[in-house]
């Protein structure tokens, strides 16, 4: 049995092996200085904007996109261009980044939260039913580590209660759930394009929609409430609330030049993730996500769940966690946790700091008064213990890393005498 790295053996992975995300190329620096001799860096009708939009638009299959700045940007247009605003409640899920939730709030309206599946990490649709009030204008299920939600019965829900979908699909552009992609579900749809996402433009986003009314709303808003038309004189008249939401030239160039690699960027994804799964099946201690059926994840993130009742330890979970993550390390297998909290424990919803003096919870004709508490879902406080993800599952890094990966995997595993010795030591530590 090979002695483990963080005990003085050979590490696993070398040293320099991982690669970042996303892959760059020569196309993509030739996109961008194609804007530079262009000098044509600005504007929601540039040719790089408008061409962008036409080809997320065909990727995903809807009628509308409209180019962002940023996935929250995107998110508060697929909110606002809906109508939703003060005291509207808008279901979200506990378990997202909590931009989702911020992007409710950027409109006054009030985000319910609601516990995430048992068996998967996407907002449940049984729970959705009974946070339904008479103030409830939609839910905004969030696709999330690449995974779709479970959309048939979200999208059932809402056409029984009336109530509009608004899709997060930051982490999720591909995901396909019943066969169609998120994006193309909802009514309206946000999707980043920040530098970690599968389609990476360093920063920005895009809004999707299929409702002619709900683009022309969004349109206005990123550009500060007024009707700009590319080629025609400007009004100068904000006919209501607007954003500066604008994406650079730059920026769409290089997203533009990112996109046509999508497809086989997430065809490597999923290859990786289901490589992995297979092989942690037969792995004790260590599990792979589980994928519901109908659900096609695109896998911006491999998560991993720690069990030491495989590996008969009786230990905590924290404990047990830290130290496969710390051997794991030593192996140049790098895993992190994403969130750690439910979204509405975080300070801003327990101390309902929103806008200030209490605002917008307390505004006095939204007719109820909310609390936030992050014990209320479980669920999602159990996922987020028993789970890390594991970095640089995706290319340029190839299937090479991913058996490496497994080799760590199986080395750590096999010697759980190791690992309780990691935790006496943390234990040690922690009491000096
Ligand atoms: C689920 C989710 N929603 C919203 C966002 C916000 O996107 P951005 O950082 O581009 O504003 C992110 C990414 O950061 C995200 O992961």
């Amino acid at each position: 049995m090979k002695k483990l790295a963080v005990f003085g053996g050979p590490r696993t992975v070398p040293e320099g092996m991982v690669k970042s995300w996303p892959p760059l190329s020569k196309d993509d620096r030739k996109a961008v200085m194609s804007v530079f001799d262009s000098n044509i860096l600005h504007g929601t009708g540039a040719p790089n904007a408008v061409a962008l939009q036409k080809e997320f638009a065909a990727y995903i299959g809807c009628k509308y996109c409209l180019v962002t700045n940023s996935g929250t940007s995107a998110l508060h247009m697929a909110v606002a261009s809906l109508g939703i605003g003060p005291g509207d409640e808008v279901i979200v899920p506990a378990f997202t980044y909590w931009s989702t939730a911020a992007a409710v709030l950027h409109h006054n309206a009030i985000p319910i939260f609601v516990d995430i599946e048992p068996d998967a990490f996407c907002i449940d649709p049984k729970l959705i039913e009974p946070a339904i009030t008479k103030r409830t204008k939609a839910i905004l299920p969030v696709h999330i580590h690449g995974m779709p939600c479970n959309m048939g019965p979200i999208m059932k829900l809402a056409k029984k209660h009336k109530l509009l979908v608004i899709g997060d699909a930051c982490q999720a552009h591909g995901a396909k759930s019943d066969g169609k992609m998120v994006g193309n579900i909802e009514d309206t749809c946000g999707f980043s394009t920040n530098r970690s996402k599968n389609l990476s433009s360093g920063e920005g986003g895009l809004f999707t929609t299929n409702n002619e009314n709900a683009y022309r709303v969004a349109s206005m808003l990123r550009e500060f409430g007024e009707v700009v038309v590319h080629g025609e004189d400007r009004e100068y008249n904000a006919y209501g609330m607007g954003w500066m939401y604008r994406a650079h030239e730059f920026v769409n160039a290089f997203c533009r030049s990112q996109l046509k690699h999508l497809p086989e960027n997430n065809a490597k994804r999923k290859e990786f993730a289901e490589f992995l799964t297979a092989s942690l099946d037969d792995i004790p201690g260590l599990k792979g996500p589980y994928t519901p059926p109908r659900r096609e994840p695109v896998y911006f993130s491999y998560i991993v769940r720690f069990c030491p009742d495989e590996l008969g330890l009786d230990v905590p979970m924290g404990k047990y966690k830290a130290a496969v993550q710390k051997a794991l390390a030593a192996e140049g297998i790098g895993t992190g946790q994403w969130q750690r909290v439910p979204v509405p424990a975080q300070s801003v919803f327990k101390d309902m700091q929103g806008y200030g003096k209490g605002c917008p919870w307390n505004c006095k004709h939204y007719g109820r008064k909310f609390k936030y508490r992050g014990e209320d879902y479980p669920r999602t406080i159990k996922f987020i213990a028993e789970h890390a993800y594991l970095s640089a599952v995706h290319p340029p890094n190839t299937m090479k890393l991913m058996k490496l990966y497994v080799e760590g995997f199986k080395k750590v595993m096999s010697q759980p005498e190791a690992i309780l010795k990691l935790i006496a030591e943390a234990d040690k530590q922690a009491k000096k």
